[in-house]
């Protein structure tokens, strides 16, 4: 067991991101539907989130659906958007009971107009909160997010409000969908893949990045902390040399 107290703001990570993944071999290996393995990895949500909340992390974001995962079969995609509704339907009250704050990034746009008006009540009724910043990013992609922030500069440029001179960094970083959140410092993806997927491309610059074996729907919070104490042994550098030693 590792003590929250361990996992201070001053030594990270502040905003953990996670790729959950695996709920289709979970249920298969089970030999279940995949839909299955969805429901169960609805719990797991449920799970990291009071884990977070328990190990004091201040930003926990998870990617839950993603733009490509559109194309998947008409069936699995209302399944998900079913359980989708379930979760903010059932959750919203309770994440306002303990202090989350809920924001959701992504092609909102895209969802059915009710997934809309839950996300919006949620959003609005937890905006005060500020014990765990919970993110879920939905048909969300790290090169949508880029294009849609290069539209909203071209527009500042037309406007007049913005030169092409003085687009930075920062001025990027500011229209993302992630704008009101740290960069992440610790990405984790389940399920033993090895890849990103489009998930925070600008973002994930010098993120950790650590890959678990566990399939989304086991993820515990024994998982987290692991991974945490993993983060915790790693030597960020930011491209520069580590002179104290
Ligand atoms: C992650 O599990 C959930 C979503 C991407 C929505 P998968 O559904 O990708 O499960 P696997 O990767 O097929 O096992
Ligand atoms: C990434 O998982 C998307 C989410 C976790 C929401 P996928 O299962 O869609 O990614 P690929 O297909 O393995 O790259
Ligand atoms: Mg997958």
């Amino acid at each position: 067991m590792v003590a929250a107290a361990d996992f201070s703001t001053d030594t990270g990570p502040r905003h953990v991101a996670v790729i959950m993944d695996g709920n289709g071999r979970w249920a298969q290996a089970r030999g279940m539907f995949r839909t299955a393995g969805h429901r169960s990895g609805m719990e797991a949500v449920r799970r990291i989130v009071e884990s977070a909340r328990a190990l004091e992390i201040p930003y926990l974001t998870i990617f839950g659906f993603s733009a490509e995962n559109w194309g998947r079969p008409v069936e699995e995609v209302e399944e998900l958007m079913l359980l989708l509704r379930l979760y903010l339907r059932s959750e919203i009250a309770d994440l306002h009971k303990n202090g989350v704050r809920l924001r959701v990034i992504g092609e909102r746009s895209r969802l059915a107009a009710d997934i809309v008006n839950l996300i919006e009540h949620g959003e609005t009724l937890t905006a005060g909160n500020s014990k765990l910043n919970f993110t879920v990013a939905l048909s969300y992609g790290g090169r949508q997010d880029v294009v849609q922030a290069a539209q909203k500069l071209a527009e500042a440029a037309i406007a007049g409000e913005v030169t092409p001179q003085s687009i930075d960094q920062d001025a990027i970083s500011a229209r993302l969908w992630t704008a009101e959140l740290p960069d992440p410092d610790l990405v984790i993806r389940t399920s033993g893949e090895q890849r990103i997927s489009n998930f925070f491309l600008w973002q994930s610059a010098y993120a950790e990045l650590i890959f678990l074996d566990t399939l989304w729907p086991d993820f515990s919070k024994a998982d987290l902390e692991h991974a945490i104490r993993e983060f915790r042994r790693r030597e960020r550098r930011y491209g520069a040399v580590v002179t104290n030693r």
